[in-house]
């Protein structure tokens, strides 16, 4: 029997285990983006510490950020062999809206083929999948190559200590490539490797209008709702062909090539598959560019939430002091989150109107990235998801944002290979997320291969 095929045997003989040992990951609630679960964030990078030591990975430590832990740990047996980093993220998004989710975010249960849980597709499912492939190489012999972690408790926050982390250490992050199981597939049947991610900048929008709340029969009609003068701001910000109006927002967009048209034409990735992915009537866009492209090559904007007067159960009768929108901008290349609030500010001197005070509050920001497909690195991942679904991966480019990505080419020289068994249908980010426990499987196959296929 090949080294390989004994690490899957391997694998194979332990999933009930693996999935036990996921299920307690995904119990710690290690929600980044909120500061009251700080403790968990931390729990669980500990837990993941923990589990790396004793599947008898070396050097293992909790390196500080400033913000959460990176999680270290080496395999360092291999001298003039190549050495893989493997990137993951051990922090989740909240929960809510917590009333939609069928069973508890943080229980995970497993339904038919699907692991329910938040973290469970996004991704501590894809960071054991990786970890389980190298435990089944270890326990049944050699590790082919120098192995190297990376797990990060801030990439849903933006990477936002990564900046400074990492300069500090480029030799400890030193890596021929780096395996990054982030970024998901187009579907259970067609395996993916993504080369191309958008990066992001975060802001609140605060709108101000009289100093405390008032009667609305009393004030209305003379005093601007800043509720409604935050709606007429943001209606503002896309035309009817759904561009963004912000001044200057394209100046340093790439424009899509024809031969970038031609290849995302062949993609499974049609104008049906996102209506049936998310259930809408009908799909919005720049009319110019296919869905695809609308997520992979074009910069968007968005209101991700809005909070204005009242909004619990009943009538009130209130014309708030206050409004305020979380808005996001998704950025392609070679747009620099820095302008881009430098572009907001300006749409918002040209268009607030006098009777309200307004203020942007930038909270982070991430790098869009484009990999290189041509490394040895993506080369093994190739002929490793060939070999486990029998057939050639698809190259796309995703609409999401990794921040690390960038900033290991560019801090360490370090390229990527995207790739994962998250499905666009897992409600990554949404009530009842779920992980596709078929995909995770064949994945943990992919890996070993590609372990193998490195050396
Ligand atoms: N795994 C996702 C990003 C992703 C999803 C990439 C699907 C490719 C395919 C990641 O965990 C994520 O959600 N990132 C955040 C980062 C942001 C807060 C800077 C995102 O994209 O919203
Ligand atoms: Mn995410």
């Amino acid at each position: 029997m090949s080294d390989a095929k004994k690490a899957i045997a391997y694998a194979h003989e332990n999933r009930e285990r693996f999935t036990k040992e996921l299920s307690e990951f995904i119990k710690i609630e290690s929600i980044s983006t909120d500061d009251a679960y700080k403790a968990q964030v931390t729990q669980a990078a500990e837990w993941a510490a923990a589990h790396l030591r004793t599947i008898g990975i070396e050097n293992v430590k909790l390196m500080p950020t400033g913000g959460h832990p990176v999680v270290y740990g080496d395999l360092l047996k291999k001298p003039g062999a190549p050495t893989v980093l493997i990137y993951g993220h051990y922090d989740v998004q909240p929960v809510d809206p917590i009333e939609l989710w069928e069973t508890a975010p943080f229980d995970a249960v497993v339904k038919g083929d699907y692991l329910f849980a938040r973290g469970s597709s996004d991704m501590k499912g894809q960071v054991m999948a990786t970890i389980n492939a190298v435990e089944a190489i270890m326990k049944t012999g050699d590790f082919p190559v120098n192995l190297k972690f990376m797990l990060e408790g801030e990439e849903e926050i933006g990477s936002m200590n990564m900046g400074n982390f990492l300069p500090k250490h480029k030799d400890l992050f030193k890596a021929d490539f780096c395996l990054n199981p982030d970024a998901g597939a187009i579907s259970a049947d067609e395996p993916t490797i993504t080369f191309g991610l958008r990066g992001l900048a975060y802001f609140e929008l605060h709108v101000y209008g009289p100093p405390r709340d008032l009667h609305s029969g009393l004030f209305g009609g003379t005093v601007h709702n800043p509720a409604q003068a935050l709606a007429e701001l943001i209606a503002g910000m896309h035309d009817a062909n759904g561009t963004v109006t912000l001044p200057g927002f394209y100046d340093s967009v790439r424009v899509v090539t024809d031969q970038e048209r031609e290849d995302t034409a062949k993609l499974p990735t049609t104008p049906e598959s996102y209506l049936q992915q998310t259930g809408v009537p009908a799909l919005w866009g720049e009319k110019e560019f296919t869905p695809a492209l609308r997520t992979g090559a074009r910069p968007t904007l968005e209101i991700n939430g809005l909070l204005s007067g009242w909004t619990g159960p009943g009538s009130k009768t209130v014309l708030p002091a206050r409004a305020m929108a979380k808005i996001s901008c998704r950025l392609v290349p070679d747009q620099d989150p820095a302008i881009v609030e430098k572009q907001l500010k300006q749409y918002l001197e040209e268009h607030a109107p006098k009777t309200i005070t307004w203020e942007v509050k930038p909270l982070h920001d991430s790098p869009w990235a484009i990999t290189d497909t041509n490394t040895a690195g993506v080369r093994a991942l190739d002929a490793a998801m060939e070999t486990v679904w029998g057939r050639k991966p698809l190259y796309r480019r995703e609409g999401g944002s990794i921040g690390v990505v960038a900033m290991l080419q560019n801090i360490c020289g370090v390229e990527s290979g995207l790739v994962g068994g998250g499905l666009p249908d897992d409600n990554i980010h949404s009530p009842n997320e779920r992980m596709h426990l078929p995909t995770w499987h064949k994945n943990m196959d992919a890996f070993i291969h590609f372990f193998f296929n490195m050396k």
